[in-house]
Parts: structure tokens; C-alpha cells; sequence
């Protein structure tokens, strides 16, 4: 039933991920609004969102401690990531050996992170004022999962091998009918992941794909070299013409 429900969770994933991004791309971005000062040219539009997305430029501009939250979270859970390819890949490409160190200390530095953001979200008065349930829910997941992960590295360790066999088998699709996982602190783990892959598609999550369809990031500042015209507003235009 559990790995049933696992392929479950999957396919809503990943349908769920591309509709939402079929609808970013189809939502009309009918006027020309990027934040300035801007680039005013292709490349320079690709290095603002290169530098949004891989140093959080804007936010570190807007509020410093917010940033070092956001960014020791999301460093970390990459590296946290990376580390558990181990689960995945057979054999483990070994360059990755070298990820396990430091994917343990960022599994201490997520949670740390993680209970930063949460406290303040409630402490800092306008952030607790636009703080909706999904808010907290989303940083309350993500801290079960981040503390059972460490309950199992430092506490209570899992049969890593049994962990192995499951995942390869999960992921190359022959997990139907395979006993559920025998230690309970691996499975609440991996439920809480199931969970998480389960509303991403639904939640502001989603921002991990929108940021690049956003258009005060995405469009040039160059309204005085090149007429802006909306898809809609050309096709009407054409229409008239003919
Ligand atoms: C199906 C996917 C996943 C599986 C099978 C899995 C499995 C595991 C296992 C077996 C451990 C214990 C490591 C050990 O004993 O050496 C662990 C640790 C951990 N997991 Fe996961 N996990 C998954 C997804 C995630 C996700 C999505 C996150 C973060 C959002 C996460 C965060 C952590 C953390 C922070 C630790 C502790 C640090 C570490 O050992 O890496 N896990 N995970």
C-alpha cells in the first residue's frame, strides 16, 4: 500500500509541476515592469537571475538577516541532497564520497535555519501579519523531516542497506509489492517527504520554477529601444492589419 501510494505521490509531482509551469507560461505578461535599476539587455537579464536564484541578490539587498536564513537553508539543503544520492545511485559515483561530511554538518545547519526562518516569521510583527497556515505548515514539515534525517544519523541508525534496496527499487520503478520499511523513524522520514513532493506542486514551493517567469526579474529595461507588445496585443494587431 505505502509504495503504491509513493507512485501515487510521484506522478502528482511531477504532472502537477509541469501544469504549473505550462500555466506560468501561458499567463500573459502584457506589460513592461522590471524592477529597477535593471539590465537592458539579454545577458545582463540572464546574469540578474542567475544571481537572484544562486545568491538571493534582491533579498540581500532588502533584509540581511533574512537572506542569511533563506541562504544557509537552501545551501545546505542542496548539499543535504547531494549527500543522499548515496540512497539512489548504484554504485555511488565517487566523487560523492566526498559530499558526506559536509552533507552531515549542512543537515545540522538546515534544521538551525529552518528554526530561524520559523521564529522569524513569528516574532517580526509584519511577517507573523502575512503569515498564512501553509506558511508555518510548510517550515514545520521540513523540520520533521530534517530532524528525524538527524535522529536516524546521530540516534537511532536505520538499516542503511534495507534504505538502499527500497529507494533503488522505488526509483527504477519495481517497488510495487515490497515490504514497508522496518524502522519507524526511517518511515515517518520518508512519509514526511511524501508528504512534501505531495502539496509542492500546489504551494509556494513553486517558487523553486516561477522566479524564472517572473517579470520584474525576466524582462530588459529597454522600453525605449524595443517596442513592448503583448502576444495578445500583436496577434489583435495582426488581425486588424489583414
Ligand atoms: C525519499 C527520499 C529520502 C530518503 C530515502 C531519505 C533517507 C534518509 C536516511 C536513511 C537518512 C539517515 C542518514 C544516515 O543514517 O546516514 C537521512 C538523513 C537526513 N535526511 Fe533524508 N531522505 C530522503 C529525503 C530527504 C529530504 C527531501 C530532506 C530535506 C528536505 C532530507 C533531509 C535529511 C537530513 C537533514 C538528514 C540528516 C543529515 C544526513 O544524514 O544527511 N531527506 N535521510
Amino acid at each position: 500500500m505505502l509504495w503504491i501510494v509513493a507512485y501515487l505521490v510521484l506522478i502528482i509531482f511531477f504532472l502537477g509541476f509541469v501544469w504549473r509551469i505550462w500555466g506560468y507560461i501561458k499567463t500573459p505578461a502584457p506589460l513592461k515592469i522590471p524592477t529597477t535599476p535593471a539590465p537592458t539587455t539579454k545577458r545582463g537579464v540572464a546574469w540578474r537571475l542567475f544571481t537572484e536564484v544562486a545568491f538571493f541578490h534582491s533579498l540581500f539587498k532588502g533584509n540581511k538577516w533574512t537572506w542569511l536564513g533563506g541562504i544557509l537553508f537552501h545551501g545546505s539543503l542542496a548539499l543535504v541532497l547531494l549527500r543522499h544520492a548515496r540512497y539512489f545511485c548504484d554504485p555511488l559515483p565517487p566523487y560523492f564520497h566526498y559530499i558526506n561530511i559536509f552533507g552531515v554538518i549542512a543537515g545540522i545547519v538546515m534544521v538551525g535555519a529552518l528554526g530561524f526562518l520559523l521564529l522569524r516569521r513569528y516574532w517580526v510583527e509584519r511577517t507573523r501579519l502575512i503569515s498564512a497556515f501553509s506558511d508555518y505548515g510548510i517550515l514545520f514539515l521540513l523540520i520533521g523531516i530534517g530532524v528525524t534525517g538527524l535522529l536516524m544519523k546521530f540516534v537511532i541508525r536505520p538499516d542503511i542497506i534495507e534504505v538502499k534496496v527500497l529507494m533503488n527499487q522505488w526509483v527504477t520503478l519495481q517497488g510495487v509489492g515490497n515490504p514497508m520499511p522496518s524502522d519507524i523513524l526511517f518511515l515517518v522520514h520518508f512519509v514526511l517527504v511524501l508528504a512534501l513532493l505531495l502539496i509542492f506542486p500546489f504551494s509556494k514551493l513553486m517558487h523553486m520554477g516561477g522566479i524564472f517567469f517572473s517579470p520584474t526579474r525576466n524582462q530588459a529595461d529597454n522600453p525605449r529601444e524595443v517596442r513592448h507588445i503583448a502576444p495578445w496585443a500583436a496577434k489583435a494587431e495582426a488581425a486588424e492589419k489583414k
